[in-house]
């Protein structure tokens, strides 16, 4: 029986457990990648462990979210990662040179490779077939000090593409097809692999837009082959030396299969307020907009800005609409300023912001209160764009440019011919903005730079005999780590510093829950189904940690935030019937009797006893041989230092 492309590059790196659907396994970790909202704690991770050079082929820290500089916490937080990449081994992208997923496709991502990311959209590195899957910061530092990254061996889906677009209609709308047809939750454990005959008429650029957003799926990651096409993005690169063809064997079995004929899709957009509320432009119908904001790691490639710059040339913006575009890396802002594409950008009212994640980390150009706003990027969650009832669509470039012209949603087909639009011969590389380790020689030399805001990793304890302690919180269903922990100009500066940070956990849904819960000292939070989707963010588990939550007892769990949890040393519990979720109120006080023993002796049905009224509840705790000991430990950090003593 043939192998798919994941289950190749799986194979290659497996260095625990079985390839048994469904089972945990450990793979090799060539490359990791970091952003600063994430990096900082995972660096302070990373020292805690002691090892002096990081253990794999290539890490890259990126400077990308937190780029504004209104107080001197980010330039202190720029300045530790600095240093620390500095002494131990790894590169580091300045502020300035692009949001980490799109420069990492360009300069360092190499087909075939594995690559662990503390940012959900690390699957843009799909794009050139590898297997690079968004963690959580502590696992990337274990990454780097040469430990394997466990992943439940994924059901693999076969999307197979035909046909070719339609002019004006994008790879956006290809991963919103994909989208609308799956939802928001039909990736969890799924690895998406793109093949067919359609694969050969999108770009590198393209299949990573649809490889990012498939991030939005809940997917582990997705992937496209390596080909002729790979190597013409790397050879633009300078980088076809690091070139292989990989492919899935013809007789691979998958477990589902999706068919997409390209040539049927029509150009789509996301609905308030969530990825997969995917509508067609017709089907909206007359849609007046207050804002558009190009750019993010989804869509803002070469083409994507030349397609912008084309469509906006000797054209005014809308007087009614702000139009704010950043291109997505240096190398991309470069070639447009020599070729003079971002003139016409400029001269049509365009505002240009720098090549950082900016908007989408809500990071400036909120918009208006009840503000309808355009974005090319991959999430409208409530509240994200930091304006709590602004009205957020997910839309390609191509209907993003013509709309900020029109003032409406506006079909991008209506521009008539569309002229081809192909990817340079060679790009413009110029990597003064990455700056390398020392030598191994002269590592002992560099100073790490520590500023006041850079506070040490929570006090974690291994897990207690008992949990005895009040639901300090009880929310709803879908809740994202953008609820948990919020992010924007304010608080993220405060990402190493967990006792601050902490102060605004929950606070959109409850102002009250930090103080009530560091009152309470220990607690536990109550959930619905899909608790903490959305991304990778750490502090979402680290946050509760710090405020003393022993355990999280919901309907189901996204992927990415349980893992944190468990790393966190946050007990993960799931109901065995999901209507028991009525049986308990926020204020109840609960029992876990015996759940070290319970945990130690691999019982995964455990019983809640909700002393308030007296109701017992049976729960499960799915936790397999290594999960179960980083839970004993107290979370994954210990749980290290103990193996790399032994
Ligand atoms: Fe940055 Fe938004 Fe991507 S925050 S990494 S541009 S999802």
């Amino acid at each position: 029986m043939g192998l798919t492309l994941t289950e190749k590059i799986l194979k290659a790196h497996l260095v625990d457990g079985e390839f048994v659907k469904g089972q945990e396994i450990g793979i090799r970790i060539d490359q990791t990648l970091t952003q600063d909202a994430t990096g900082t704690m995972a660096y302070l991770e990373y020292e805690a462990m002691g090892v002096p050079r990081v253990r794999t082929e290539k890490s890259v820290a990126y400077i990308d979210h937190n780029t504004l500089q209104s107080g001197f916490e980010n330039a202190d937080d720029h300045r530790f990662i600095g240093s620390v990449c500095k002494k131990h081994g790894i590169y580091f992208s300045r502020p300035g040179n692009g949001i980490c997923h799109q420069v990492h496709l360009e300069r360092f991502g190499i087909p075939g490779k594995t690559l662990i990311g503390s940012d959900s959209h690390t699957p843009t590195g799909g794009g050139i077939g590898m297997i690079a899957i968004g963690a959580g910061g502590l696992d990337v530092a274990v990454a780097m000090g040469g430990g394997a990254y466990y992943i439940t061996y994924p059901k693999i889906v076969k999307v197979n593409l035909t046909g070719k677009l339609s002019p004006w209609v994008s790879a956006k709308d290809v991963i919103l097809e994909v989208l609308r047809r799956m939802s928001v939750k039909g990736g969890v454990g799924k690895v998406i692999e793109y093949c067919g005959e359609g694969v050969k008429t999108l770009t590198v650029p393209e299949r990573a837009t649809i490889t990012n957003m498939g991030a939005e799926l809940g997917a582990t990651t997705s992937i496209f082959p390596s080909d002729e096409t790979t190597l013409a993005f790397l050879k633009a690169q300078d980088r076809a030396d690091v070139w292989s063809e990989l492919k899935a064997d013809d007789d691979a079995v998958y477990d589902e299969q999706i068919d997409i004929d390209l040539s049927q899709l029509v150009p789509l957009a996301a609905c308030p307020h969530s990825p997969d509320n995917v509508k067609s432009v017709n089907e909206i119908g007359k849609l007046k907009i207050d804002q558009v904001c190009i750019g993010s790691c989804t869509n803002s490639s070469y083409v994507d800005m030349m397609k912008v710059a084309h469509i906006l040339k000797g054209k005014t913006v809308d007087p009614s609409v702000s139009l704010a575009i950043a291109p997505g890396s240096k190398q991309v802002l470069n070639m447009i300023a020599e070729n003079g594409a971002l003139a016409d950008m400029i001269a049509a009212g365009a505002r240009i912001l720098e090549s950082a994640c900016g908007p989408c980390i809500g990071m400036g150009q909120s918009p208006n209160s009840k503000g309808v706003s355009l974005r090319t990027f991959n999430r409208n969650f409530e509240g994200r764009s930091g304006t709590k009832d602004g009205q957020i669509y997910l839309v390609s470039p191509e209907m993003a440019a013509v709309s900020a012209l029109t003032g409406y949603l506006t079909d991008p087909r209506t521009l008539g011919d569309m002229p081809e639009f192909k990817l340079p011969e060679h790009f413009k590389i110029n990597d003064n903005m990455v700056v390398p380790p020392a030598d191994e020689a002269d590592m002992d030399s560099v100073e790490v730079l520590r500023g006041p805001n850079i506070k040490p990793f929570p006090q974690t304890s291994p897990l207690d005999d008992s949990i005895d302690c009040q639901v300090s919180l009880k929310v709803g269903d879908n809740i994202t780590t953008d609820h948990i922990m919020p992010a924007g100009a304010k608080i993220l500066p405060l990402r190493s510093n967990i006792p601050a940070i902490s102060q605004h956990c929950f606070t959109v849904c409850d102002e009250d829950f930090p103080r009530r819960a560091k009152n309470m000292g220990k607690s536990i939070i109550v959930g619905g189904s899909n608790y903490g989707q959305g991304s990778s963010r750490e502090h979402a588990a680290l946050a509760p940690l710090y405020l003393g939550i022993k355990a999280v007892l919901v309907k189901s769990f996204a992927r990415i935030h349980r893992a944190n949890l468990i790393n966190a040393g946050i007990l993960p519990l799931t109901f065995v019937n999901e209507a028991d979720y009525d049986k308990i109120n926020q204020g109840d006080e609960i029992v876990l009797a015996d759940v070290r023993a319970d945990v130690e002796a691999d019982m995964s049905k455990l019983i809640v006893v909700n002393k308030t009224t007296g109701v017992e509840i049976p729960v499960l705790c799915e936790l397999t041989g290594r999960t179960k000991d980083i839970i004993l430990a107290g979370g994954l950090l210990d749980y290290t230092r103990e193996q790399l003593s032994k």
